[in-house]
């Protein structure tokens, strides 16, 4: 048996997103977003769910504070919903919105919790969706607007300022693959959005700078991490590709100015142009002070003409899968964490989420038995020990999720949560993950 002792200063933390936790779609002013229009479209997401009540933090985020403090972790990752800061994207600010992050955001602090706040976890407000949402360019324009409102308002209370949560989701999930809100399938206006995305990331930085805002500002990537399957030249080059489509398009950017050049022929091959307007690349690779990184999954790919967008296959070589149908791959987490060291340099890591959905069951006294979601997340402390030893500088590590809540496309059937939400009473019940992470945090480490 070994002992894996996490640094002093290690940030355990949990995270969940507005649209997925809050409900409330229609309280105190809030506006409509991109994915109460989604969700109330019949046949977008399973058993056509939607986040008008949801976990209803809105009325129970105490309960939720609580949960946390029980929990012992020293940060609370969240978002912010923009249509409740302005119902109209634009306009008049909503203090009543802004309220209620005040009571979330005070008892976080007086629970002696970190509040970490992402800025846009996909809630586009409707009115500028319908102005050609992330595609325009306004809508940069009204994101640093909102950003600032946030900013001020919260200035001195919050340790860490996330910019975009997922940039991937937002542009090819949601507008490419068409599977997430505002569901369009057009690569030209995929990558549009990932550019300006991009751009309205790095102008709220600057911003963040130029108002002198206390605490640390970054972004969230969600990194795979895709193998060849073989060192034949056409395998590695697919997936290659494959790899480049979620992390380098969006980490080249961030920290080198750049987009890949091989991905550009690639995409210009099937006409399509990243429009760069001058100044924009520099906005975009603004100096931040620490990268999120979400990781769930990885694999194996090797070339195939006319698979996918690269060419490349996903090849099955036998790892465990969640119930989402993910590989489990802890070692994927070591490798890309080592990859963003070697390929971007020393930036500070936060894994801003890290999780696993498996079918759970409440059991006469109110208990989950979650065996394997207990065992992932212990597969990936240990893969989290190992790449700190390497010299990789990972801070934090906030657990998908504090809550079951509403999984997007997927509706209420999958849960993350190591809490398990009652969705008919609304009443919420620890699971064994929970008290494996408690564990684990009180001790500051594990045996393996
Ligand atoms: C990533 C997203 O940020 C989060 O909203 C989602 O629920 C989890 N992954 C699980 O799919």
């Amino acid at each position: 048996m070994a002992r894996l002792d996490f640094p002093k200063d290690f940030v355990w933390g949990t995270a969940t997103a507005s649209y997925q936790i809050e409900g409330a779609y229609q309280e105190d002013g809030r506006g409509l977003s991109i994915w109460d229009t989604f969700s109330h479209t019949p046949g977008k997401v399973v058993n056509n769910d939607n986040g008008d009540v949801a976990c209803d933090s809105y009325h129970r985020y105490e309960e939720d504070v609580a949960l946390l403090k029980n929990l012992g972790v020293k940060a609370y990752r969240f978002s912010i919903a923009w249509p409740r800061i302005f119902p109209q994207g634009t306009g008049e600010v909503n203090e009543k919105g802004l309220d209620y992050y005040r009571r979330v955001v005070d008892a976080l602090i007086a629970a002696g919790i970190e509040p970490c706040v992402t800025l846009y976890h996909w809630d586009l407000p409707q009115a500028l969706q319908d102005k050609g949402g992330w595609a325009n360019r306004d809508t940069i324009d009204a994101f640093v607007k909102y950003a600032e409102v946030v900013f001020k308002a919260f200035d001195g209370k919050i340790k860490q300022w996330i910019t975009f949560n997922e940039t991937w989701c937002v542009s090819f999930l949601s507008n490419y693959i068409g599977a997430h809100a505002p569901g369009n399938t057009d690569l030209q206006l995929a990558v549009d959005v990932a550019h300006n995305c991009m751009v309205a990331h790095g102008q709220a930085v600057k911003k963040f700078r130029e108002l002198g805002v206390k605490g640390q500002i970054g972004t969230t990537h969600n990194l795979y991490w895709y193998e060849p399957y073989s060192t034949k030249p056409e395998d590695v080059a697919a997936a290659h590709r494959n790899r480049a489509y979620y992390n380098e398009w969006f980490m080249d950017p961030t920290f080198k100015g750049t987009y890949p050049p091989f991905m550009v022929d690639w995409f210009r091959e099937k006409g399509v142009e990243v429009k760069i307007q001058p100044g924009d690349l520099e906005t975009m690779s603004q100096p931040i002070d620490f990268i999120g990184i979400n990781f769930y999954s990885g694999g194996f790919g090797r070339y195939k003409k006319g698979e996918g967008l690269f060419d490349c296959e996903e090849v099955q070589v036998g790892f465990d899968r969640t119930f989402m149908d993910w590989n489990v791959y802890p070692d994927g987490l070591y490798k890309v964490l080592s990859w963003v060291k070697e390929e971007y340099g020393d930036i500070p890591i936060y894994i801003t989420e890290n999780g696993a959905c498996y079918e759970d069951e409440l059991t006469a006294d109110k208990r989950v038995h979650d065996v394997l979601r207990a065992e992932y997340y212990k597969k990936h402390f240990i893969q989290c020990h190992r790449v700190i030893e390497s010299g990789v500088p990972l801070k934090g590590y906030f657990a998908w999720s504090l809550l079951d809540n509403f999984e997007w496309a997927e509706g209420y059937k999958k849960r993350f949560g190591i809490v398990y939400t009652n969705y008919e009473t609304l009443e919420r019940h620890p699971k064994d993950s929970y008290y494996f992470i408690q564990k684990v945090i009180a001790d500051g480490g594990l045996d393996v």
